[in-house]
């Protein structure tokens, strides 16, 4: 089975207890708009792994003037996303879309926020973290917050069984495809494992290379906009 057919077999099940359980270990979600910076006013944002949008929502007061899409590969993550944001109207664009796959659908973003979706890609963070920068124009921005590691074995396994990887491996990505504004790493739980905020912009040489995503590695679970939906 495919990462992408694992995490859509998981959140199925989760979605429904997914907002009343997640507050006590995705840290540093709400707060993201703070970290961005100050001058930023996108027209476009890009939430990668929106699930239930509770992100987006936040975004969406952050830039009253933004355009926001969603991208998702469970269809229940979605649901519960397009009833909260039902109210923003057609600002928000909720898609079951797999980030990276052929999508004649995206609309050129100038704002893309990863929130705990990068740590569940798997050996296909670095590729995302690519795909993305070759989305963005030279002034545009990336948002990040996810795990970074942890010290402790057997929580490193156990979040492996939840389909997240804690091995400080989304870090050299990011820098090497952007350059930071903002580059953090908090400590949760007295240091059980750690947290990041990266916020970054595109460096030159990731503007340039508009197509690094390995799309041989990919064909075998190539999925297509299954639906799209005005929320
Ligand atoms: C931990 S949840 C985070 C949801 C939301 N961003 C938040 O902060 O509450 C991770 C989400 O990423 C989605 N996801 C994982 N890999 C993805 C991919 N390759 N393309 C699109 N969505 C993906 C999952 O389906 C899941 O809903």
């Amino acid at each position: 089975m495919t990462n992408a057919a694992r995490l859509r077999r998981y959140y199925r099940l989760h979605a429904r207890i997914y907002d009343h359980t997640r507050w006590a270990f995705l840290f540093g979600r709400h707060g993201l708009p703070s970290a961005l910076p100050h001058d930023l006013r996108p027209r476009r944002v890009l939430e990668v792994g929106c699930g239930t949008g509770a992100v987006l929502a936040g975004l969406a007061r952050a830039f009253p003037q933004a355009r926001l899409e969603g991208l998702d590969l469970s269809e229940e993550m979605l649901q519960v996303a397009q009833r909260r944001l039902a109210p923003l109207g057609d600002r928000v664009r909720l898609r079951q879309h797999r980030f990276g796959d052929p999508d004649p659908a995206q609309a050129p973003p100038d704002l893309v926020v990863f929130s705990y979706a990068l740590s569940m890609f798997g050996p296909e963070a670095s590729a995302a973290i690519r795909h993305a920068a070759s989305l963005l124009p030279s002034q545009g921005c990336v948002a990040v917050v996810d795990f970074h590691d942890t010290p402790v074995p057997w929580f490193a396994r156990w979040m492996e069984v939840n389909h997240v990887r804690m091995q400080a491996h989304l870090l050299p990505e990011l820098r090497r495809s952007f350059h930071p504004t903002t580059d953090r790493v908090h400590r949760a739980y007295l240091g059980l494992w750690r947290w990041l905020t990266w916020v970054g912009r595109p460096a030159p040489q990731a503007v340039r290379n508009r197509c690094t995503w390995d799309s041989s590695s990919r064909a075998a679970d190539s999925s297509s906009v299954l639906a799209e939906r005005n929320a």
